[in-house]
């Protein structure tokens, strides 16, 4: 297979020719935001989404964008040209550039942008009905969660905890509430309700689960946005994490307690069935 292109400051080069300064305060600092969003088909998955999250975050951190949403769909589509596949997720980063190291922002710094396309890989039917096992960590993050960071220390740090058990993902819990997966939200199942945490200072608003939410109400499935216990949590029906990457991912183990007979449940089935209905009309 040919070498991977990726994009970097506006130039398309094979992925070992790319290279970022020392004093990118990406690399020093973490200074910077991402975006991860899938494409299907070829085609870019909720862009319009993922260009005002990534506006949201860019402005959180007062680096301004430098492209308009028509030249960011301009460059992904060229990106994607020039790579093979068809399922495939894209990376953004821009960070606040090359500067001498100080923690104050520098004057006159370009951002660097950076883009890569990897092969999207979602989880086989036989990972799905398996579903997947979680940890509950206490959320160590800061108070900007809502941010798409690219500073993710914690994620990392609780997402190992939960490979260390064994298990694939950490589910945060904050004053005694669940906020999301170390690198996805949260829905919890109760009694055929569907519930995820309310978009906050404390989750990232993730675009999965906006459209999980959206498909509920379109399919007049009863769909909540409130705040999730640990004790309802505990108790629930089902759990399913989202990302862009994972879908819809069926909890069937939670610390040591295998729920559902290690089966995802049927409102879980309702749902990916309509997730995947969704997904086909548009390829
Ligand atoms: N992460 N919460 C966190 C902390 C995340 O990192 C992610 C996704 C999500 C889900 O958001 P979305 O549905 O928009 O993908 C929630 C990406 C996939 C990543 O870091 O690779």
């Amino acid at each position: 297979m040919s070498e991977p292109i990726v994009y970097l400051n506006g130039e398309y080069l094979p992925v070992d020719q790319a290279k970022v300064p020392v004093l990118d305060r990406g690399f020093i600092f973490g200074d910077g935001i991402y975006e991860v969003i899938p494409v299907y088909g070829g085609t870019l998955f909720r862009l319009e989404e993922h260009l005002i999250r990534l506006d949201n975050s860019l402005q959180a951190v007062r680096i301004s964008n430098p492209f308009k949403h028509s030249e960011w769909q301009e460059m992904l589509e060229s990106l994607l040209q020039k790579n093979s596949g068809t399922d495939q997720s894209v990376y953004v980063q821009i960070t606040r550039g090359v500067a001498q190291r100080d923690h104050g922002f520098p004057e006159n710094t370009q951002p660097t942008i950076f883009a890569m396309v990897n092969p999207l890989i979602t989880p086989t039917v036989d990972a799905l009905q398996q579903g997947i096992s979680a940890i509950t960590v206490n959320d160590i993050r800061w108070q900007n969660c809502h941010i798409k960071a690219i500073a993710l220390l914690p994620n990392i740090l609780m997402r190992q905890q939960a490979l260390d058990k064994g298990a694939t993902e950490a589910i945060m819990i904050r004053d005694g509430n669940v906020t999301e997966g170390a690198a996805s939200n949260i829905f919890v199942i109760k009694d055929g309700i569907i519930r995820t945490p309310p978009k906050s200072n404390h989750l990232l608003p993730g675009i999965t689960r906006d459209l999980v939410v959206e498909l509920a109400h379109a399919n007049e499935l009863p769909c909540e946005e409130v705040s999730i216990s640990e004790a309802e949590l505990n108790n629930a029906d089902e759990i399913w994490l989202t990302s862009s990457t994972k879908e819809i991912m069926p909890v069937t183990q939670l610390n040591d307690n295998i729920r559902n007979d290690g089966q995802p449940g049927p409102v879980w089935q309702q749902m990916y069935a309509i997730f995947q209905e969704y997904k086909a009309s548009l390829r």
